[in-house]
Protein backbone atom coordinates (compact mmCIF):
# COMPACT_ATOMS: atom_id res chain seq x y z
CA UNK A 1 0.00 0.00 0.00
CA UNK A 2 1.44 3.16 -1.39
CA UNK A 3 1.34 6.03 1.33
CA UNK A 4 2.00 9.82 0.82
CA UNK A 5 2.41 11.80 4.53
CA UNK A 6 1.33 15.49 4.90
CA UNK A 7 2.30 17.50 8.27
CA UNK A 8 0.19 20.40 9.07
CA UNK A 9 2.20 23.25 10.24
CA UNK A 10 0.55 25.88 9.05
CA UNK A 11 -0.34 27.63 12.36
CA UNK A 12 1.28 30.80 14.09
CA UNK A 13 1.90 29.65 17.33
CA UNK A 14 0.76 32.82 18.70
CA UNK A 15 0.37 30.90 22.25
CA UNK A 16 4.04 30.39 22.72
CA UNK A 17 4.93 34.36 22.25
CA UNK A 18 7.94 34.04 20.45
CA UNK A 19 10.05 34.82 16.88
CA UNK A 20 10.71 31.18 16.79
CA UNK A 21 8.35 28.74 15.04
CA UNK A 22 6.73 26.92 17.99
CA UNK A 23 7.53 23.68 15.86
CA UNK A 24 11.15 24.66 16.24
CA UNK A 25 11.31 25.20 19.71
CA UNK A 26 13.60 22.22 21.67
CA UNK A 27 11.91 18.75 23.46
CA UNK A 28 14.44 16.51 24.66
CA UNK A 29 17.11 18.51 22.70
CA UNK A 30 15.35 18.24 19.46
CA UNK A 31 13.17 20.47 17.54
CA UNK A 32 9.28 19.19 17.88
CA UNK A 33 8.79 19.30 13.55
CA UNK A 34 12.09 16.91 13.85
CA UNK A 35 9.61 13.77 15.98
CA UNK A 36 7.00 14.02 13.44
CA UNK A 37 10.00 14.09 10.50
CA UNK A 38 11.28 11.23 12.04
CA UNK A 39 8.01 9.05 12.53
CA UNK A 40 7.31 10.10 8.70
CA UNK A 41 10.69 8.52 7.99
CA UNK A 42 9.80 5.22 9.28
CA UNK A 43 6.56 5.05 6.81
CA UNK A 44 7.09 6.43 3.59
CA UNK A 45 10.06 6.38 1.55
CA UNK A 46 8.94 10.13 -0.05
CA UNK A 47 9.31 12.85 2.31
CA UNK A 48 6.36 14.41 4.01
CA UNK A 49 4.27 17.49 2.66
CA UNK A 50 4.69 20.06 5.40
CA UNK A 51 1.90 22.47 4.76
CA UNK A 52 4.15 25.95 6.27
CA UNK A 53 2.26 29.58 7.15
CA UNK A 54 3.44 32.53 5.38
CA UNK A 55 4.81 33.70 8.90
CA UNK A 56 6.45 30.81 9.46
CA UNK A 57 7.47 29.20 6.13
CA UNK A 58 11.33 30.43 6.06
CA UNK A 59 12.22 29.02 9.45
CA UNK A 60 10.70 25.50 8.88
CA UNK A 61 12.47 25.03 5.56
CA UNK A 62 15.54 26.59 6.40
CA UNK A 63 15.16 24.21 9.03
CA UNK A 64 14.14 20.95 7.44
CA UNK A 65 15.66 21.66 4.23
CA UNK A 66 15.31 18.15 2.26
CA UNK A 67 13.88 15.95 5.01
CA UNK A 68 10.19 17.34 3.87
CA UNK A 69 8.19 19.10 0.44
CA UNK A 70 6.68 22.49 1.32
CA UNK A 71 3.37 23.64 0.17
CA UNK A 72 1.78 27.38 1.31
CA UNK A 73 -1.31 27.77 2.52
CA UNK A 74 -1.42 31.62 2.66
CA UNK A 75 -4.59 31.76 4.70
CA UNK A 76 -5.46 29.95 7.59
CA UNK A 77 -8.95 28.70 6.41
CA UNK A 78 -9.09 25.29 8.93
CA UNK A 79 -7.55 21.69 8.73
CA UNK A 80 -9.35 20.91 5.74
CA UNK A 81 -8.39 23.67 3.55
CA UNK A 82 -4.87 22.82 4.89
CA UNK A 83 -4.73 19.23 3.38
CA UNK A 84 -5.84 20.74 -0.08
CA UNK A 85 -2.95 22.81 -0.39
CA UNK A 86 -0.58 19.48 -0.51
CA UNK A 87 -3.25 17.98 -3.58
CA UNK A 88 -1.11 19.03 -6.28
CA UNK A 89 2.18 17.69 -5.31
CA UNK A 90 -0.12 13.74 -3.95
CA UNK A 91 -2.32 13.54 -5.95
CA UNK A 92 -1.81 10.35 -8.41
CA UNK A 93 0.97 9.48 -6.36
CA UNK A 94 0.00 7.11 -3.49
CA UNK A 95 -3.41 5.21 -2.47
CA UNK A 96 -3.39 6.08 0.48
CA UNK A 97 -2.94 9.87 2.79
CA UNK A 98 -1.77 9.96 6.13
CA UNK A 99 -2.51 13.13 8.05
CA UNK A 100 0.04 14.34 10.74
CA UNK A 101 0.89 17.53 12.75
CA UNK A 102 3.96 19.15 13.43
CA UNK A 103 2.98 20.19 16.69
CA UNK A 104 2.34 16.37 18.25
CA UNK A 105 5.76 15.14 19.18
CA UNK A 106 5.05 11.65 21.23
CA UNK A 107 3.27 10.18 18.71
CA UNK A 108 5.08 6.26 18.04
CA UNK A 109 5.84 5.27 14.46
CA UNK A 110 4.59 1.74 16.08
CA UNK A 111 0.61 3.42 16.72
CA UNK A 112 1.06 4.40 13.20
CA UNK A 113 2.15 1.05 11.92
CA UNK A 114 -1.07 -0.41 13.36
CA UNK A 115 -3.25 2.10 12.35
CA UNK A 116 -2.00 1.95 8.57
CA UNK A 117 -2.04 -2.19 8.72
CA UNK A 118 -5.83 -1.52 10.51
CA UNK A 119 -6.73 0.64 7.50
CA UNK A 120 -5.76 -2.14 4.65
CA UNK A 121 -7.35 -4.86 6.44
CA UNK A 122 -10.94 -2.95 6.78
CA UNK A 123 -10.29 -1.17 2.82
CA UNK A 124 -12.29 2.20 4.83
CA UNK A 125 -12.55 5.14 3.35
CA UNK A 126 -10.96 6.45 6.53
CA UNK A 127 -9.65 5.49 9.85
CA UNK A 128 -9.09 7.72 12.42
CA UNK A 129 -7.11 7.57 15.57
CA UNK A 130 -9.03 8.15 18.51
CA UNK A 131 -8.21 8.49 22.62
CA UNK A 132 -10.16 8.65 25.84
CA UNK A 133 -9.37 10.87 28.08
CA UNK A 134 -11.13 12.29 31.09
CA UNK A 135 -10.60 16.01 30.37
CA UNK A 136 -12.02 16.16 26.57
CA UNK A 137 -10.98 19.76 26.33
CA UNK A 138 -9.79 21.13 22.72
CA UNK A 139 -10.48 17.62 20.78
CA UNK A 140 -13.24 16.90 18.29
CA UNK A 141 -15.42 14.64 19.85
CA UNK A 142 -16.69 11.21 18.00
CA UNK A 143 -19.95 10.48 17.60
CA UNK A 144 -20.97 6.78 17.23
CA UNK A 145 -24.58 4.86 16.14
CA UNK A 146 -25.85 2.47 18.61
CA UNK A 147 -23.81 -0.09 16.67
CA UNK A 148 -20.69 1.99 17.84
CA UNK A 149 -19.69 3.05 14.06
CA UNK A 150 -18.17 6.15 13.69
CA UNK A 151 -21.57 8.73 12.39
CA UNK A 152 -18.89 11.93 12.59
CA UNK A 153 -16.72 14.40 14.42
CA UNK A 154 -18.02 17.46 16.07
CA UNK A 155 -15.66 20.17 16.85
CA UNK A 156 -15.51 21.40 20.21
CA UNK A 157 -17.09 24.92 19.17
CA UNK A 158 -19.83 23.22 17.42
CA UNK A 159 -20.66 20.75 20.23
CA UNK A 160 -24.20 20.74 22.07
CA UNK A 161 -23.61 20.07 25.63
CA UNK A 162 -24.69 16.00 25.29
CA UNK A 163 -22.11 15.87 22.68
CA UNK A 164 -19.09 17.99 24.69
CA UNK A 165 -19.69 15.43 27.56
CA UNK A 166 -18.40 12.89 25.09
CA UNK A 167 -14.65 11.04 26.08
CA UNK A 168 -14.03 9.10 23.22
CA UNK A 169 -11.99 11.60 20.71
CA UNK A 170 -10.34 12.52 17.79
CA UNK A 171 -6.73 12.85 17.92
CA UNK A 172 -6.45 14.69 14.51
CA UNK A 173 -4.29 11.78 12.96
CA UNK A 174 -6.05 9.61 10.08
CA UNK A 175 -5.22 7.76 6.87
CA UNK A 176 -7.78 8.79 4.00
CA UNK A 177 -7.89 7.13 0.91
CA UNK A 178 -6.90 9.20 -1.49
CA UNK A 179 -9.81 8.88 -4.10
CA UNK A 180 -11.65 9.68 -1.57
CA UNK A 181 -10.28 12.32 0.22
CA UNK A 182 -9.54 14.21 -3.29
CA UNK A 183 -12.82 14.01 -4.13
CA UNK A 184 -14.22 14.90 -1.48
CA UNK A 185 -12.03 17.93 0.15
CA UNK A 186 -13.66 20.25 -2.39
CA UNK A 187 -16.95 19.95 -0.82
CA UNK A 188 -16.44 20.64 2.47
CA UNK A 189 -18.55 24.14 3.74
CA UNK A 190 -16.93 26.75 6.51
CA UNK A 191 -18.36 25.84 9.41
CA UNK A 192 -21.44 27.82 11.37
CA UNK A 193 -18.92 29.36 14.13
CA UNK A 194 -15.78 29.65 12.89
CA UNK A 195 -16.11 29.72 9.69
CA UNK A 196 -13.09 27.35 8.50
CA UNK A 197 -12.83 24.08 6.37
CA UNK A 198 -12.79 21.37 8.83
CA UNK A 199 -11.16 18.27 7.73
CA UNK A 200 -12.99 16.22 10.29
CA UNK A 201 -16.03 17.00 8.27
CA UNK A 202 -15.31 14.30 6.14
CA UNK A 203 -15.69 11.83 8.65
CA UNK A 204 -19.15 12.34 8.69
CA UNK A 205 -18.77 12.48 4.54
CA UNK A 206 -17.90 9.16 4.59
CA UNK A 207 -20.53 7.71 7.04
CA UNK A 208 -23.03 9.01 6.01
CA UNK A 209 -22.42 7.94 1.91
CA UNK A 210 -21.85 4.49 3.30
CA UNK A 211 -18.36 4.40 3.21
CA UNK A 212 -16.46 1.86 6.25
CA UNK A 213 -14.62 4.59 8.77
CA UNK A 214 -12.79 2.70 10.85
CA UNK A 215 -11.07 4.07 14.43
CA UNK A 216 -8.10 2.84 16.42
CA UNK A 217 -7.90 3.43 20.19
CA UNK A 218 -4.49 4.79 21.63
CA UNK A 219 -3.97 3.27 24.62
CA UNK A 220 -1.03 5.70 26.21
CA UNK A 221 -2.62 9.44 25.54
CA UNK A 222 0.51 10.90 25.72
CA UNK A 223 1.07 9.85 22.42
CA UNK A 224 -1.99 12.11 21.70
CA UNK A 225 -0.78 15.43 23.37
CA UNK A 226 -0.68 18.39 21.15
CA UNK A 227 2.08 21.71 21.83
CA UNK A 228 -0.19 24.82 21.89
CA UNK A 229 1.40 26.46 24.52
CA UNK A 230 5.09 26.47 26.84
CA UNK A 231 2.92 24.47 29.60
CA UNK A 232 1.76 21.95 26.80
CA UNK A 233 5.66 21.71 26.15
CA UNK A 234 6.61 21.08 29.83
CA UNK A 235 3.73 17.52 30.10
CA UNK A 236 5.18 16.57 27.29
CA UNK A 237 9.12 16.73 28.24
CA UNK A 238 7.62 14.91 31.40
CA UNK A 239 5.82 12.59 29.67
CA UNK A 240 9.04 12.04 27.14
CA UNK A 241 10.99 11.24 30.10
CA UNK A 242 9.22 8.95 31.89
CA UNK A 243 8.91 6.90 28.34
CA UNK A 244 12.66 7.05 28.08
CA UNK A 245 13.64 6.45 31.50
CA UNK A 246 11.22 3.13 31.59
CA UNK A 247 12.81 2.27 27.85
CA UNK A 248 16.42 1.80 30.11
CA UNK A 249 15.07 0.77 33.53
CA UNK A 250 13.52 -2.36 31.64
CA UNK A 251 16.73 -2.73 29.93
CA UNK A 252 18.46 -3.05 33.03
CA UNK A 253 19.77 0.59 33.95
CA UNK A 254 19.11 1.49 37.45
CA UNK A 255 17.86 5.11 37.99
CA UNK A 256 17.40 5.72 41.46
CA UNK A 257 15.42 8.68 41.18
CA UNK A 258 13.79 9.01 37.71
CA UNK A 259 11.56 12.39 38.49
CA UNK A 260 15.36 14.08 38.55
CA UNK A 261 16.93 12.00 35.51
CA UNK A 262 16.98 13.68 32.48
CA UNK A 263 17.59 11.35 29.25
CA UNK A 264 18.05 12.54 25.57
CA UNK A 265 16.90 10.12 22.85
CA UNK A 266 19.50 9.29 21.29
CA UNK A 267 21.49 8.25 24.33
CA UNK A 268 22.76 4.61 24.87
CA UNK A 269 23.10 2.59 28.24
CA UNK A 270 24.63 -0.43 29.17
CA UNK A 271 23.43 -3.13 31.58
CA UNK A 272 23.57 -2.56 34.91
CA UNK A 273 24.58 1.07 35.07
CA UNK A 274 23.43 3.06 37.64
CA UNK A 275 21.98 6.77 37.07
CA UNK A 276 22.02 8.56 40.62
CA UNK A 277 19.64 11.69 40.99
CA UNK A 278 20.02 15.19 39.16
CA UNK A 279 21.63 13.28 35.77
CA UNK A 280 21.58 14.85 32.47
CA UNK A 281 22.56 12.78 29.43
CA UNK A 282 22.55 14.55 26.66
CA UNK A 283 23.20 14.37 22.80
CA UNK A 284 24.73 11.71 21.39
CA UNK A 285 26.02 9.92 24.23
CA UNK A 286 26.83 6.42 24.81
CA UNK A 287 27.54 4.87 28.25
CA UNK A 288 28.56 1.19 28.47
CA UNK A 289 27.92 -1.36 31.52
CA UNK A 290 27.87 -1.11 35.30
CA UNK A 291 28.29 2.29 35.50
CA UNK A 292 28.00 4.83 38.30
CA UNK A 293 26.62 7.85 36.86
CA UNK A 294 25.53 11.24 38.81
CA UNK A 295 24.39 12.32 41.23
CA UNK A 296 24.20 16.14 40.13
CA UNK A 297 26.31 15.66 36.54
CA UNK A 298 26.41 16.56 33.12
CA UNK A 299 27.60 14.60 30.36
CA UNK A 300 26.70 15.88 26.80
CA UNK A 301 27.96 13.75 23.78
CA UNK A 302 30.25 11.66 25.22
CA UNK A 303 31.45 7.90 24.68
CA UNK A 304 32.41 5.90 28.44
CA UNK A 305 33.05 3.03 28.42
CA UNK A 306 32.55 0.11 31.34
CA UNK A 307 32.90 -0.15 34.94
CA UNK A 308 33.57 4.06 34.97
CA UNK A 309 32.58 6.34 37.44
CA UNK A 310 31.56 9.79 36.90
CA UNK A 311 30.65 11.81 40.33
CA UNK A 312 29.42 15.39 40.04
CA UNK A 313 31.17 16.24 36.94
CA UNK A 314 30.23 17.71 34.12
CA UNK A 315 31.32 16.12 30.29
CA UNK A 316 31.45 17.39 26.90
CA UNK A 317 32.52 15.45 24.21
CA UNK A 318 34.69 13.43 25.88
CA UNK A 319 35.73 9.82 26.06
CA UNK A 320 35.96 7.56 28.88
CA UNK A 321 37.34 4.12 28.29
CA UNK A 322 36.85 1.38 30.54
CA UNK A 323 37.47 1.33 34.28
CA UNK A 324 38.24 5.30 34.28
CA UNK A 325 36.41 7.81 36.29
CA UNK A 326 36.00 11.31 37.71
CA UNK A 327 35.02 13.62 40.06
CA UNK A 328 34.00 15.15 42.07
CA UNK A 329 33.93 18.26 40.51
CA UNK A 330 35.45 17.48 37.29
CA UNK A 331 35.23 19.02 33.54
CA UNK A 332 36.11 17.38 30.68
CA UNK A 333 35.96 19.80 27.69
CA UNK A 334 36.08 19.04 23.47
CA UNK A 335 38.49 16.39 22.80
CA UNK A 336 39.50 15.16 26.37
CA UNK A 337 40.18 11.24 26.39
CA UNK A 338 40.79 9.24 29.86
CA UNK A 339 42.86 5.89 29.02
CA UNK A 340 41.14 2.83 30.43
CA UNK A 341 41.93 3.00 34.34
CA UNK A 342 42.80 7.28 34.53
CA UNK A 343 41.64 8.94 37.34
CA UNK A 344 40.75 12.41 37.57
CA UNK A 345 39.83 13.58 40.88
CA UNK A 346 38.78 16.72 42.38
CA UNK A 347 38.00 20.04 40.53
CA UNK A 348 40.22 18.87 37.80
CA UNK A 349 40.03 20.32 33.93
CA UNK A 350 40.69 18.72 30.96
CA UNK A 351 40.84 19.97 27.25
CA UNK A 352 41.92 18.21 24.10
CA UNK A 353 44.09 15.68 26.20
CA UNK A 354 44.28 12.52 26.65
CA UNK A 355 45.40 10.84 30.32
CA UNK A 356 47.07 7.96 29.18
CA UNK A 357 46.43 4.34 31.10
CA UNK A 358 46.27 4.38 35.02
CA UNK A 359 47.52 8.30 34.71
CA UNK A 360 46.35 10.44 37.90
CA UNK A 361 45.27 13.77 38.15
CA UNK A 362 43.94 13.56 41.55
CA UNK A 363 43.04 17.86 42.38
CA UNK A 364 42.97 21.24 41.02
CA UNK A 365 44.36 20.83 37.66
CA UNK A 366 43.89 22.36 34.30
CA UNK A 367 45.28 20.06 31.37
CA UNK A 368 45.14 21.53 27.69
CA UNK A 369 46.28 20.16 24.91
CA UNK A 370 48.27 17.71 26.03
CA UNK A 371 49.19 14.23 26.10
CA UNK A 372 49.92 12.65 29.38
CA UNK A 373 51.36 9.10 28.78
CA UNK A 374 51.12 5.42 31.22
CA UNK A 375 50.80 5.72 34.76
CA UNK A 376 51.96 9.54 34.96
CA UNK A 377 51.31 11.44 38.12
CA UNK A 378 49.85 14.96 37.64
CA UNK A 379 50.76 16.60 40.88
CA UNK A 380 47.46 18.81 42.91
CA UNK A 381 47.32 22.45 40.81
CA UNK A 382 49.22 21.31 38.12
CA UNK A 383 48.72 23.59 35.23
CA UNK A 384 49.48 23.38 31.27
CA UNK A 385 50.15 27.47 30.37
CA UNK A 386 49.05 26.19 26.79
CA UNK A 387 47.86 29.76 25.39
CA UNK A 388 50.35 32.38 25.40
CA UNK A 389 47.59 35.01 23.89
CA UNK A 390 47.85 34.30 20.37
CA UNK A 391 48.81 30.52 19.74
CA UNK A 392 47.69 27.18 22.08
CA UNK A 393 50.70 25.42 22.31
CA UNK A 394 51.02 21.53 23.20
CA UNK A 395 52.43 19.73 26.20
CA UNK A 396 54.11 16.31 26.37
CA UNK A 397 54.14 14.35 29.25
CA UNK A 398 55.95 11.07 28.66
CA UNK A 399 54.77 7.53 31.11
CA UNK A 400 55.50 7.43 34.36
CA UNK A 401 56.29 11.11 35.13
CA UNK A 402 55.90 12.55 38.22
CA UNK A 403 54.81 16.08 38.63
CA UNK A 404 55.11 17.98 42.01
CA UNK A 405 52.25 19.95 43.19
CA UNK A 406 52.02 23.11 41.82
CA UNK A 407 53.78 22.63 38.65
CA UNK A 408 53.36 25.25 35.54
CA UNK A 409 54.12 23.45 32.42
CA UNK A 410 54.77 26.84 29.91
CA UNK A 411 54.30 25.07 26.64
CA UNK A 412 55.41 23.84 23.69
CA UNK A 413 57.15 21.54 26.59
CA UNK A 414 58.28 17.82 26.27
CA UNK A 415 58.88 15.85 29.79
CA UNK A 416 60.39 12.80 29.21
CA UNK A 417 59.41 9.47 30.50
CA UNK A 418 60.46 8.71 34.56
CA UNK A 419 60.99 12.27 34.93
CA UNK A 420 60.23 14.30 38.21
CA UNK A 421 59.47 18.17 38.90
CA UNK A 422 59.35 19.42 42.45
CA UNK A 423 56.76 21.20 44.09
CA UNK A 424 56.77 25.22 42.88
CA UNK A 425 58.16 24.49 39.48
CA UNK A 426 57.43 26.89 36.27
CA UNK A 427 59.06 24.32 33.41
CA UNK A 428 59.98 26.37 30.81
CA UNK A 429 62.11 23.83 28.80
CA UNK A 430 62.24 20.18 28.22
CA UNK A 431 62.72 18.25 30.49
CA UNK A 432 65.03 14.94 29.78
CA UNK A 433 63.46 11.58 30.86
CA UNK A 434 64.66 10.11 33.96
CA UNK A 435 65.77 13.65 35.49
CA UNK A 436 64.41 15.99 38.10
CA UNK A 437 63.85 19.86 37.70
CA UNK A 438 63.00 22.19 40.35
CA UNK A 439 62.67 25.84 41.06
CA UNK A 440 61.48 29.32 38.89
CA UNK A 441 62.34 28.72 36.26
CA UNK A 442 62.94 24.72 36.18
CA UNK A 443 66.52 23.59 36.02
CA UNK A 444 66.96 20.29 36.02
CA UNK A 445 69.08 18.65 38.62
CA UNK A 446 72.45 17.77 37.65
CA UNK A 447 73.59 13.95 38.31
CA UNK A 448 75.96 14.55 41.22
CA UNK A 449 72.51 16.11 43.18
CA UNK A 450 73.77 19.87 42.81
C1 LIG B 1 -8.02 19.51 15.41
C2 LIG B 1 -9.22 18.66 14.98
C3 LIG B 1 -9.86 18.06 16.23
C4 LIG B 1 -8.84 17.24 16.97
C5 LIG B 1 -7.64 18.13 17.34
C6 LIG B 1 -6.56 17.30 17.99
C7 LIG B 1 -10.10 19.77 13.01
C8 LIG B 1 -11.16 20.65 12.47
N1 LIG B 1 -10.14 19.52 14.30
O1 LIG B 1 -8.56 20.57 16.20
O2 LIG B 1 -10.97 17.24 15.86
O3 LIG B 1 -9.40 16.70 18.14
O4 LIG B 1 -7.09 18.72 16.15
O5 LIG B 1 -5.54 18.14 18.42
O6 LIG B 1 -9.29 19.31 12.26
N2 LIG B 1 -3.52 23.87 10.81
C9 LIG B 1 -3.07 24.30 9.59
N3 LIG B 1 -3.85 25.14 8.87
C10 LIG B 1 -5.06 25.56 9.29
C11 LIG B 1 -5.52 25.10 10.53
C12 LIG B 1 -4.72 24.25 11.27
O7 LIG B 1 -1.98 23.95 9.17
O8 LIG B 1 -5.70 26.32 8.56
C13 LIG B 1 -2.67 22.99 11.60
C14 LIG B 1 -2.19 23.66 12.87
O9 LIG B 1 -0.90 24.23 12.71
C15 LIG B 1 -2.15 22.51 13.86
C16 LIG B 1 -3.17 21.52 13.33
O10 LIG B 1 -3.42 21.88 12.00
O11 LIG B 1 -0.90 21.86 13.84
C17 LIG B 1 -4.44 21.49 14.14
O12 LIG B 1 -5.05 22.75 14.05
P1 LIG B 1 -5.88 23.36 15.25
O13 LIG B 1 -6.47 24.63 14.81
O14 LIG B 1 -5.05 23.37 16.47
O15 LIG B 1 -7.02 22.27 15.35
P2 LIG B 1 -7.75 21.88 16.66
O16 LIG B 1 -8.74 22.93 16.96
O17 LIG B 1 -6.77 21.52 17.69
CA1 LIG C 1 -4.51 22.01 18.40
Amino acid sequence: MSLAIVILAAGKGTRFKSPTPKILHTLGGKPLLQYTLDVAARLAETPPVVVVGPETADAICAWAGERARYVLQSERLGTGHAVAQARPLLEGQADHVLVLYGDMPLLRAETLNRLSQHHAESGAAVTLLTVQRDDPRGFGRIVRDAAGHVRGIVEEAEATPEIAAIRDLNTGVYIFDASFLWEHLPRLQPSPHKGEYYLTDLIGMAAEEGHTVDGLLIEDDSEALGINTRVDLAVAAAALRRRINEHWMLAGVTITDPASTYIESEVTLGRDTVILPNTHLRGQTAIGEECEIGPNTIIADCTIGNRCRVTASVLEQAVMEDESNIGPFGHLRKGAHLCRGAHMGNFGELKNSTLGPGAKMGHFSYVGDAQVGTQANIGAGTITCNYDGQRKHPTIIEENVFLGSDTLLVAPVHIGAGAKTGAGSVVTHDIPAGSVAYGVPARVQRKNGT
